[in-house]
């Protein structure tokens, strides 16, 4: 088949290649021309393991070509998906002025007969306005059916969530445009959800909200087990070992983070509202959230006293491993929470200092690990990259100036530090 994705984020992007590398030709539409062309050289702008290689493959195979037109990608396409940004309005709503411009430059392109589906995470109702838009934008004498597909996959393992996800979620209402559909989704084995349009849009905000839910709990345990002395990974391998509950997503750590969860939690609250329901549930999930993130801090505060000049290094800036990732990343708000009570930040993140500068301004970005934590009175770890699992303790300790670690990761064994002689802080334990 002959494809087209608007957008080329994370979710277009890694869909795009992947369904090239199945063998259909897929255009992938974007609007900065430096961008494009980068593509096209198979400069992605992005970290995704694999991600570059199977983009330059495809490439150069032809079957994935990058553009900045709307002709003749649209019309030559029998499926076009929407993998543009949703992102946050100030009320919380997810803002629709990107999805809805696009349905139209989409719908003025059309020729014969194509399938148009959002994969952008969208409000329930949004189907009707993007159908809409097409209907009265589209040339007279072609056809198009809507379709809503969300997509779940997870930045650092994105390809393997896209060609073995859990199940894949179809919203559709017309027989035509389904069995394109399948068709097209054929070489991926998973369940098929087939769905109105309403029910596919609200699962996947309820996906998200539902694990984002299950992290502000293993963080509130944690909490808890810090109180009475329990350890907080033990209570929770004990409560996941529950089939009915599940041993995914029950890491404490300093709070979820990302362009997915936080962006998500806060307008499934507020479709809610605008349906007259308070969820109030997840108004905590939110709230606890935010704790967890200024809870390192109070650990820091609690350890140091004043923070004034105090030298703190922070490993690991990204929301999490295996990204470069910054949105929304916890060691924002942690580091500008410690930078307003005086204290000197240095870090080092495997692949996002980049990304972090750009965000994070007074922070001495350090060439590795043992640079970022020299003469440190405090070291955090934000992130859970495998190379910090490990690191030379010995000489750490050498390096420091103090014996204090906040590990908001749980990467170390509490016992075996406390052994090595240093002041050891995990989640929960
Ligand atoms: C998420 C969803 O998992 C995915 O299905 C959706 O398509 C997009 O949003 P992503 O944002 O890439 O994916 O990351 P994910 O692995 O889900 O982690 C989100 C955040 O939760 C990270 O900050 C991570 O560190 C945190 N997390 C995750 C925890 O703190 N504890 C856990 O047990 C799991």
């Amino acid at each position: 088949m002959t494809i087209t994705f608007v957008g080329h984020g994370y979710v277009g992007l890694v869909t795009a290649t992947v369904f090239a590398d199945f063998g259909n030709k897929v255009y992938v539409i974007g609007h900065t021309k430096e961008k494009i062309d980068n593509l096209n050289r198979g400069i992605i702008p992005i970290y995704e393991p694999g991600l570059s290689e199977l983009v330059k493959k495809n490439v150069d195979a032809k079957r994935l070509i990058f553009t900045l037109d709307y002709n003749p990608s649209i019309s030559e396409s029998d499926v076009v998906f929407i993998a543009v940004g949703t992102p946050t309005t100030k009320t919380g709503d997810a803002d629709l002025s990107i999805v809805l411009g696009v349905a139209e430059k989409i719908g003025q392109n059309l020729k014969g007969y194509t399938v148009v589906a959002t994969k952008s995470t969208v409000p329930a109702g949004t189907n009707k306005k993007v159908q809409r838009i097409l209907d009265e934008s589209k040339p007279q004498g072609t056809e198009v059916d809507y379709a809503s597909i969300p997509e779940f996959l997870r930045e650092g393992s994105a390809i393997s969530d896209t060609t073995n996800p859990d199940r894949i979620v179809i919203g559709i209402d017309c027989k035509r445009a389904q069995d394109l559909l399948i068709k097209l989704h054929e070489p991926i084995k998973a369940p098929l959800v087939l769905t109105n349009f309403e029910t596919a849009e609200l699962i996947k905000y309820a996906s998200n909200a539902f694990l984002a839910l299950k992290i502000s709990y293993a963080n509130a345990i944690a909490k808890l087990s810090e109180s009475l002395g329990a350890d907080a990974l033990k209570v929770l391998e004990g409560v996941g070992a529950d089939k009915r509950i599940g041993n995914k997503f029950l890491s404490p750590g300093p709070g979820y983070g990302g362009s997915c969860f936080p962006k998500d939690v806060r307008a499934l609250i507020s479709i809610a509202k605008d349906n007259d329901y308070p969820f109030s549930l997840l108004e905590e999930v939110e709230n606890i959230n935010h704790q967890s993130r200024r809870d390192i801090v109070r650990k820091a505060r609690k350890t140091l006293g004043d923070l004034r000049n105090k030298k703190i290094g922070i490993l690991g800036l990204a929301f999490k491993a295996n990204t470069d990732d910054m949105r929304d990343a916890p060691a924002i708000d942690i580091i500008n929470l410690l930078q307003n009570d005086g204290a000197k930040i240095s870090a080092f993140d495997p692949k996002s200092m980049d990304t972090a500068a750009a965000v994070l301004k007074g922070v001495d970005y350090k060439k590795d690990a043992y640079e970022a934590v020299r003469d440190a009175d405090l070291v955090i770890v934000l992130t859970e990259w495998n190379e910090f699992r490990e690191l030379d303790f010995s000489k750490i300790k050498g390096l420091m100036k103090s014996t204090n670690i906040i590990d908001g990761r749980n990467l170390y064994d509490p016992e075996q530090m406390k052994a090595n002689g240093f002041n050891y802080m995990g989640i929960g334990r």
